[in-house]
């Protein structure tokens, strides 16, 4: 067993303070027993199609160890175990015990860390019991359906001193980190406004014929299979941003929220729902018994954010409707504009022409982040452009260094709880609701230390 170094626990130290974090740094190192440059031994609860891909990426490491996976579908536990057969990698505790099964996994001493990606609702009592274990977390968005959860999730990480990572992988996404490394080089100038959202037509995820995963068929709920069998309960009970957490985490971090400023106020309105309505008809006929539920959610809501440095933020939840996939960035700025819908750029005095848009690739390329330049390779093939490796890849080096996620609890909450404000906000016909500070006043000594250099 290597020791761990004096520089390495004064990098340790000095990342806690810099974070200004309210959990406790005692806590936080004693609660881990492990040499920073030993495996990490790993637990999945939920490998469904989200944690099958995780498990793909960990088991391709060689600092990862797989010691058990957990699920309540056989189909799920039998897809994995093919996968992990084809890795050539041991064979894990494999626990199919029903709902409750994932404590048997957290009584495991051999596991440091967990995988959550399980449905939404399922988040945040597995986060708050694993934390509890003393295991790191790594959840799939979003952590907190309502502001409750959110705040359990903060005081347990904090009474635990066990680091909670929201697994936000669009923070990752090549552009949007070029684009960060742009803000923070002062290419855009002070920044003034955001746009960022959900826009993408998951009718072929809410339905399906309960046996794929996309379209099919228009089942859900008990007939429907993967997303199809929890989401769509969502879209049928619920009126709000129901997935925040891709477009508000990359501009969150842009413009320092939790780390010098915070989300103060929020507003939002959603527009009629039809969409989903129509393509049961369209599929399956008026007479198929589908047809006669009724979906609260409206297929556009679109959300206004205040933020304390002065910045709006506008978000789009739109997943109903016919439409091609763009979560619709836009950063603005008192210099430039990039916009990804058409990837395209302006800076004033510096682009080809005035009042007209660059192709935003030559800028892009120019402010690659030194993260991409350094493990583009190694992300090269993984889901959704590489940015999955990355993301998974911060959460492991947060857990083999002891140190706390670069995406952290108050991220995981502050980011969710755009979905119970924004429900609230609805159902009161468009007020203004506050937003809650979960750092509890840390945000005005926090500092950004998200992916500032090229470790991860
Ligand atoms: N970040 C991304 O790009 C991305 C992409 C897809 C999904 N997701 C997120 O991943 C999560 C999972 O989504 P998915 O697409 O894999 O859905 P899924 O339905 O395919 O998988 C969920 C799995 O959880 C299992 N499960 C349910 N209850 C359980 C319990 N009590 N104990 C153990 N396992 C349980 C189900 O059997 C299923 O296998 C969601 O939060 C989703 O929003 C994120």
């Amino acid at each position: 067993m290597k020791t761990i170094t004096t520089s390495r626990r004064d990098f340790i130290k000095a990342t806690i303070a810099g974070a200004g974090l309210a959990i406790l740094p005692a806590t936080m190192l004693s609660a881990m027993d492990k040499d920073p440059d030993t495996r990490v031994r790993l637990g999945f609860i939920g490998v469904g199609l989200r944690g099958q891909n995780h498990l793909e990426l960990a088991l391709m490491r060689n600092d990862v160890e797989v010691v058990a996976i957990c699920d309540v579908q056989q189909k799920m536990i039998d897809s994995s175990k093919e996968l992990i057969k084809k890795s050539g990698k041991p064979m894990p505790q494999v626990i199919l015990e029903g709902p409750y099964g994932y404590k048997k996994l957290l009584e495991n001493k051999n596991i440091d860390a967990v995988i959550i990606a399980t449905p939404w609702e399922w988040h945040t009592v597995m986060c708050l019991d694993a934390m509890r274990a003393k295991k790191y977390v790594g959840c799939e968005v979003i952590t907190g359906m309502t502001v409750e959860e959110c705040w359990q999730l903060v005081h347990t990480s904090e009474q635990t001193g066990m680091p909670l990572m929201m697994l936000e992988n669009v923070c990752y996404r090549r552009d949007v980190m070029a684009v960060l490394n742009m803000v923070r080089q002062n290419v855009l100038g002070e920044i003034i406004h955001l746009q960022g959202g959900y826009q993408h037509d998951l009718r072929e995820v809410k339905f399906n014929d309960g046996k794929n995963p996309y379209g099919g068929g228009v089942e859900f709920g008990e007939k429907g299979f993967s997303e199809a069998s929890w989401r769509t309960l969502h879209s049928v009970n619920r009126d709000g941003d129901l997935y925040p957490t891709h477009g508000i985490g990359p501009v969150a971090m842009m413009i320092d929220i939790n780390r010098g400023n915070r989300f103060t106020e929020l507003v939002s309105y959603s527009s009629k729902a039809r969409g989903l309505h129509d393509y049961i008809v369209k599929k399956g006929g008026e007479n198929h018994p589908n047809a006669k539920v009724n979906f609260k959610l409206g297929d556009v809501v679109t959300t206004m954010i205040k933020c304390a440095n002065g910045e709006t933020i506008l978000l789009q939840h739109d997943t109903n409707l016919p439409r091609p996939y763009s979560i619709g960035f836009r950063v603005q700025g008192t210099k430039g504009i990039w916009m990804d819908v058409n990837n395209s750029i302006y800076v004033e005095g510096q682009s080809k022409e005035a009042h007209k848009w660059d192709v935003a690739d030559e800028w892009l390329a120019k402010y690659d982040h030194p993260l991409w330049k350094k493990y583009g390779n190694d992300a090269a093939g993984a889901g959704h452009g590489g940015m999955d490796w990355f993301v998974l890849n911060a959460f492991i080096e947060s857990v083999k260094g002891k140190t706390n996620t670069p995406q952290d609890v108050y991220d995981a909450v502050t980011w969710s709880a755009i979905t119970p404000l924004s429900e609230t906000s609805i159902r009161l016909g468009g007020e203004t609701v506050d937003f809650p500070d979960f750092t509890q006043g840390q945000w005005m000594y926090r500092k950004n230390n998200f992916a500032r250099n090229d470790s991860y």
